[in-house]
């Protein structure tokens, strides 16, 4: 036999691809870096000395993965942007009710220096014209101004996930010319939007808008934001995640000035710009991107910027209001009783049983983010169908969130089929420990392991327990003509299997099999349950099975004489015969006939489980 790797060349260790997207940002920048209108700011003298020529694009994602050409890397002082960002630390000091006590969130369709207050109140529009951001700066905690300073410059490293500075030449040549920034303060001081000397505020305002970043920084800034608040990178949280919506909110509507109604219309993503040439964009729950490019446009936008972010835009449909169909794929896939029993095989009188009511369970296996809109489309579902079930499951297993407004229509779902005598049970929900927490508030002394299931398969279990009424009376035993192992067998014979078996009782959490253990003996289970495990390389185990009395487990191993492949442990006190392997083929010489019957069950009952397996593979492809 030819020993193939001989014949087949050495792969070479070869280098990874290149990203796709990495090609179609090196095109885009390839496509802009000659387009020359815009003019380098100036009114901020240091400003002035920007290469016009430079220019980078990043895009980082809440997978954490960051894209960038060009000069990504080169520093510029973030200015403008840094706006949005203090603002939402000006929330997290104050909460909203205080900051909208002082600071508008209406769009002036001003430019950025303007001076847009109210008549009346002195209230700048919003936090996003300089107006407004030095008066967010007023609102920053702090025992004194590099206190504030040091907040201002951690919670802004945090979103950049590497420690930023100040460009203290750009600071000095902001703080030296301010002029028009320092009347606004004494305005805003006039009108006790600023309750002290606006210098500091002023100062601090300076310094923020004089943070050293590059275009690689501004993408998971913007990424942060989109990931509610934690860095993608780094996983650090840089804001609390209630208050990004109101960060977001204020970017869409002010944060690219007089021509934020142009900019969400065609770009679609809340953005902020600055004048030393950077803009960034996030798209709520997906990315960030980041544009370096000093030349501006009457407005103060990045015109590079601006071409950059439109095209991403419209080449990977990013707009924010371009929806996909909403909610339809919520509902993964819904079954009942009937196709897919659980894991708890029963004995024939309990599975007819079962079959008649199986339609009384409905399983839903839902996926994705949960919020009103999804999770309302679990709950119409389920209302409709509460007339025809009892015993509805709602399976989390493949869910990504599951907000607040979602417990609360689950819970409420959850008693409004209580008071119909019907239950709604949930499953996988591990990873929402809220939903329980919130149950357990609004049903108080209720007994949450009703509610909330290791996994689909034991809330399975769990309705068709009800349905049998399980656990009321522990039944007799069954007797061995009953067992199915025994059908065709006469009296006699079942004399003669009798004097083989040998009974053993056995106590709850007892294990009968071990893994690995050598099959010798078949066991029939008289009384009790018990459940079988395999071992999973993680040193968890599985659940294979749960057998209820009257039915056989070992005869897998038995029949193959090999080693036991999971392990049997007592799950309710249990009496077992068992029959040995040698006994059995004893019995070939003597009673061939019982032994051609016992197998031929033993082939009827695999064909069966065989059958119910193909079954629930061919519901859950
Ligand atoms: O206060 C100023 O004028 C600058 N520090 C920031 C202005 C700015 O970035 C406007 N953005 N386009």
């Amino acid at each position: 036999m030819t020993n193939v790797s001989q014949s087949m060349p050495v792969a070479e260790e070869s280098s990874a691809i290149d990203s796709p997207i990495m090609d179609y940002l090196c095109d885009l920048r390839d496509q802009f870096a000659g387009h020359d209108s815009g003019e380098v700011a100036d009114y901020i003298p240091e400003l002035a000395k920007a290469c016009s020529e430079s220019f980078g694009i990043a895009v980082a994602t809440t997978e954490g993965h960051v894209y960038e050409v060009g000069d990504s890397r080169q520093e510029f002082t973030i200015q403008s942007i840094s706006k949005p960002f203090v603002y939402g630390l000006a929330l997290e000091d104050n909460g909203r009710t205080d900051i909208l006590k002082k600071i508008g969130v209406e769009p002036t369709g001003d430019a950025f220096n303007s001076i847009s207050l109210d008549s009346e109140t002195g209230q700048p529009a919003n936090p996003m014209i300089n107006a407004g951001a030095i008066a967010t700066a007023g609102q920053i905690m702090g025992y004194d101004k590099d206190k504030k300073l040091l907040r201002v410059m951690g919670m802004m490293s945090a979103y950049a996930g590497r420690s930023l500075e100040i460009d203290e030449a750009v600071y000095r040549s902001e703080s030296e010319t301010g002029h028009r920034n320092r009347a606004i303060g004494y305005m805003l001081r006039n009108f006790n939007i600023l309750e002290e000397d606006p210098s500091e505020t002023l100062d601090l305002y300076f310094r923020q808008c004089s943070v050293s970043v590059n275009c690689r920084d501004l993408a998971i800034m913007g990424a942060t934001l989109a990931n509610a608040g934690i860095n993608p990178v780094t996983q650090e949280r840089a804001i609390r995640g209630e208050y990004v919506e109101n960060v977001l909110s204020v970017m869409g509507s002010c944060g690219m000035y007089d021509y934020a109604g142009e900019w969400i219309y065609k770009v679609g993503m809340p953005a902020k710009s600055g004048v030393a040439g950077g803009i960034v964009a996030v798209l709520p729950g997906k990315l960030g991107i980041g544009v370096f490019s000093p030349p501006l446009d009457k407005r103060g936008n990045s015109v590079r910027g601006i071409k950059v972010c439109n095209r991403i835009s419209m080449d990977f449909n990013l707009h924010m209001f371009n929806v996909v169909q909403p909610g339809k794929s919520v509902i993964r896939r819904s079954y009942d009783g009937s196709h897919i029993t659980s894991k708890h095989l029963r004995g024939a009188a309990e599975r007819r049983r079962l079959q008649e009511a199986a339609d009384l369970i409905r399983v839903y296996e839902i996926q994705g983010d949960l919020n009103f809109s999804t999770s309302e489309v679990v709950v119409n579902e389920i209302v409709t169908n509460s007339r025809f079930a009892d015993y509805f499951v709602i399976d989390l297993k493949r869910v990504l969130t599951l907000d607040q407004s979602t417990c609360h229509l689950f819970c409420q779902l959850l008693l409004k089929l209580a008071d119909k005598d019907k239950q709604l049970v949930f499953a996988n929900c591990d990873s929402f420990p809220e939903l329980g927490r919130y149950i357990r508030m609004k049903i108080k002394g209720g007994n949450e392991s009703l509610w909330l299931h290791f996994d689909d398969d034991y809330a399975l279990e769990y309705c068709e327990d009800r349905i049998l009424n399980r656990g009321e009376v522990t039944p007799p035993p069954v007797s061995l003509q009953d067992f199915e192992l025994f059908d065709g067998l006469d009296a006699d014979e079942i004399d003669v299997i009798g004097g083989r078996l040998t009974k053993q009782r056995y106590t709850q959490g007892e294990i009968i099999i071990n893994q690995g253990d050598a099959a010798s003996q078949l066991y029939l289970l008289a009384q009790g349950q018990v459940s079988i495990r395999m071992a999973l390389p993680d040193g968890n185990t599985k659940r294979l099975a749960t057998l209820s009395q009257g039915l056989v487990f070992g005869e897998m191993a038995w029949i193959e004489r090999s080693e036991r492949s999971a392990a049997v442990t007592v799950d309710v006190d249990a009496l077992c015969y068992k029959l040995d392997i040698d006994d059995f083929d004893d019995m070939m010489a003597d009673h061939s006939s019982i032994k051609v019957k016992i197998l031929g069950n033993l082939l009827r009952i695999f064909t069966r489980n065989l059958r119910k397996a193909n079954t629930e593979i061919g519901v859950l492809s």
